[in-house]
């Protein structure tokens, strides 16, 4: 079994499938392990740490993707490896099949069996494998991180010589994986911190970690789906969200807002207006910046000001922490190896929940119920 890891090309990805740690464990499993030159350079992990774990540097991309019997990826492999891969051939990566029917339909006509990190059920036995928990709470931490260095006032409370200083407030829409860690990071840096979430479920959660959950009282009485996440809300009930949230707005210093439904575009939960009543040095972090922006004037990559509010809408934040992001998500591919191998070999057993659900094709056809309605 040729396992191949190429360098990644996306715009602002630094990270990189395995680390030469990942790669030891697998070389002593017998996999001959294949790995482009400088893939891992952008996460600081160099050649000859790789080389010195058992792998062989391979100079060009074509050359790794014809050889690879599975092929390991952060981002979807650019063109020129989707073609040269071999029919037969395994692909893991990030796909996001659900807004890329064309993608899917490539794979399928190539006869790739093709592997969505993205499309791992959350549930507990999955947990080890789950690259979207361990890559958003990395997002989460690094926007606390960021508003703190945009804001200009000290987060904790500060009693000097000169005089004391309020801690500042810090409010976090949407409380899943990124949310909890954003509060738990503000927290460590001394904010005062409320949060918010459509599911109710979390409070708990919230309140464990030393935030205040503001409610909001909805018509809906389920907000969640049966795989957990957030259910769309009626036209009512965001009015009546919009109207609540604009208090507490008001009166933060920072909002990190991380609200996702998937499939759809992400929730409007801060309008201009209310931007315009924000106070001026306030920081919004946008965590949704890249599926439209929980803020009406967000926009992703770039930095707004407008009424003197920082409205900073982040790309890809876990690739900003590219070394420890990479630690992570090789062990969470490392885990889906060792679900998928059997005796060395691929064995895609169907009945397996979790490899049903994130294998996207295989043999020409689809497989994952996601995709099947
Ligand atoms: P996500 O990234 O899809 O969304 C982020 C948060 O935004 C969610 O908490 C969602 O409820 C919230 N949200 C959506 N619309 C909103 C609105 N209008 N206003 C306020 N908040 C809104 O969520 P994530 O972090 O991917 O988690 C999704 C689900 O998966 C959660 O139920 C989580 O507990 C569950 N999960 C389960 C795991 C397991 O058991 N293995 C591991 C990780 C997550």
């Amino acid at each position: 079994m040729i396992l191949a890891i190429p360098k990644e090309t996306a715009a602002h990805e630094q990270r990189v499938a395995l680390t030469p740690e990942i790669v030891k464990q697998l070389v002593k499993k017998e996999h001959t392990v294949w790995v482009q030159k400088d893939a891992g350079k952008n996460s600081s992990f160099l050649d000859a740490s790789y080389e010195e774990a058992g792998a062989k540097i391979v100079d060009s991309a074509e050359e790794l993707a014809k050889g690879a019997d599975i092929l390991l990826a952060v981002q979807t492999p650019e063109e020129k490896i989707l073609k040269s891969l071999r029919e037969g051939s395994i692909l893991i990566s990030f796909l996001w099949a659900l807004h890329n029917p064309d993608l899917v339909e490539q794979l399928k006509k190539a006869g790739i069996t093709a592997l969505g990190m993205d499309s791992i059920p959350r549930i507990s036995r999955a947990q080890n494998m789950d690259a979207l928990s361990s890559m958003s709470s990395i997002a989460g931490y690094k926007a606390s991180l960021i508003a703190a260095n945009t804001l200009d006032k000290y987060f904790p409370m500060m009693m000097t010589a000169a005089g004391t200083i309020p801690p500042s407030k810090a409010l976090i829409l949407g409380a899943g994986v990124a949310g909890l860690q954003a509060i738990a990071t503000c927290r460590k840096l001394g904010a005062v911190v409320e949060a918010y979430d459509v599911r109710p479920a979390v409070k708990e959660q919230v309140e464990s970690l030393g935030a205040k959950f503001v409610e909001v009282p909805l018509e809906e009485e389920n907000t969640e789906t049966k795989g957990g996440y957030a259910k769309e809300l009626s036209k009512d009930s965001q009015e009546k969200q919009k109207q609540v949230l604009h208090e507490h707005i008001k009166k933060s210093d920072i909002v990190i807002t991380t609200a996702l439904i998937p499939g759809k575009p992400a929730p409007l939960l801060i309008t201009k207006e209310m931007v315009a009543d924000m106070k001026p040095g306030s920081v919004i972090v946008d965590l949704a910046a890249e599926n439209g922006g929980n803020c009406g004037l967000t926009k992703a990559g770039e930095t707004v000001v407008e009424n003197e509010v920082h409205i900073v809408g982040p790309v890809n934040l876990p690739s900003q922490l590219a070394n420890h992001a990479s630690v992570l998500y090789a062990k969470n591919m490392l885990n889906l190896l060792n679900l998928l191998m059997k005796e060395g070999e691929p064995e895609l057993n169907f009945e397996d929940e979790i490899l049903l659900n994130t294998t996207i094709t295989h043999n020409g056809e689809i497989i994952t119920p996601l995709l099947k309605g």
